[in-house]
């Protein structure tokens, strides 16, 4: 039996912030309503860079860190609901872009749950025995996605990147999951609806901007994900106790204070960084695994328990207890 383990974890975003002071130049809208409610105060937008460009900037510092060449990888699995193309891929231009000549490459699309998706899927590709090391990346450019005539839902996002190496392990790591989707709620988050538009269909093409109930996404979160949390940590080897860091998609901080209550855990162990980067769907959650080890507080040593957790368009929600 092969096991699996993040050996290296690396983000980027692209340079250019937009405030919510800069928002409230643009629409109708204002610091104190968006920062009250969401906590974020300011977003990276990119000027030019693509989702491929993104994530390429991610494949490549995981590389330098880990001191190997694209040639060494076996697969490219990257998440994102924003691709450059529906084909070729966003994974097939990063691996163009990295000269990974021997991996196969594939997207993922499951929202914000989309980079624990990816990674429970790469860790059953590595212990199949069968795959050595590979990449998997959350990257997005949702200021392409949104509407921003629509106040409600473009002040929530911002674009970035994130991601880790995948390799092979003589210890077991990943501890649990939970993978879920119920498809029959979709409509309170959708975005890119094409439509039959052949000579020979009745539809015309309904290419859309995202759209959210925000109110119905809110209560999703603290009650199905945050029972599903629970759920896992208690059918797990650990207790609640034992886990180091919850990281945990980053919606919205008042999200967080609640999931925190009904987890039962200590707030202070649920990282925060929407903030700065503001809602980054499938990007979120390896951008804030980065910063955290970047900060000291994650070490990568093989010491530490934590909790990933992604939740969003699907519906999708996902949970991984990894030692890592
Ligand atoms: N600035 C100022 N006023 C605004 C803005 C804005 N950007 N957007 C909406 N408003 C107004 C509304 O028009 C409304 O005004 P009205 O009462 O005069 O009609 C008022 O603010 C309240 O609007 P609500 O939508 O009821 O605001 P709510 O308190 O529910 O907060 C929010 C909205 C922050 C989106 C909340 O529902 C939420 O956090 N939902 C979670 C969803 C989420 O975070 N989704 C992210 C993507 S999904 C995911 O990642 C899981």
């Amino acid at each position: 039996m092969a096991f699996a383990k993040i050996s290296q974890v690396a983000h980027y975003v692209p340079e250019q912030v937009v405030t919510n002071h800069d928002l409230a130049q643009i629409m109708d809208t204002n610091d104190e309503w968006i920062s009250s409610r969401t906590g974020i105060r300011q977003r990276h937008i990119s000027r030019t860079e693509s989702t491929s460009d993104l994530a390429t900037e991610v494949a490549k510092k995981l590389m330098a860190k880990a001191g190997i060449t694209g040639e060494e990888l076996d697969f490219i699995i990257l998440a994102t609901i924003t691709p450059d193309s529906m084909m070729p891929s966003t994974a097939a231009r990063v691996q163009a872009n990295i000269g990974a000549n021997k991996a196969f490459a594939f997207d993922l699309t499951a929202a914000c749950s989309g980079f624990v998706f990816a990674l429970s899927t790469a860790e059953k590709f590595i212990a199949s025995g069968r795959f050595q090391k590979g990449l998997v990346i959350g990257s997005e450019t949702l200021s392409k996605a949104v509407d921003w005539s629509d106040r409600s839902t473009a002040v929530l996002f911002g674009d970035g990147a994130g991601g880790v190496l995948l390799e092979t392990s003589e210890q077991e790591h990943f501890l649990a999951e939970s993978l879920n989707s119920d498809g029959s709620r979709s409509e309170c988050l959708t975005y890119g609806h094409s439509g039959l538009h052949s000579p020979f269909s009745d539809q015309e093409n309904a290419d859309s901007f995202l759209k959210m109930d925000g109110r119905a996404v809110f209560d999703f979160a603290i009650r199905d994900v945050a029972k599903s949390i629970k759920q896992t940590i208690d059918e797990s080897p650990i207790e609640a106790t034992d886990l180091d860091y919850l990281l945990l998609h980053q919606a919205n901080d008042r999200i967080l204070d609640k999931m925190a209550r009904k987890i039962g855990v200590d707030r202070a162990k649920l990282p925060a960084n929407m903030m700065e980067y503001g809602n980054t769907s499938a990007a979120s959650i390896p951008i804030l695994l980065s910063e955290c080890v970047e900060q000291g507080l994650i070490r990568l040593d093989g010491s530490q328990t934590v909790l990933l957790s992604g939740f969003g368009g699907g519906l999708t929600w996902g949970t991984l207890i990894l030692t890592i």
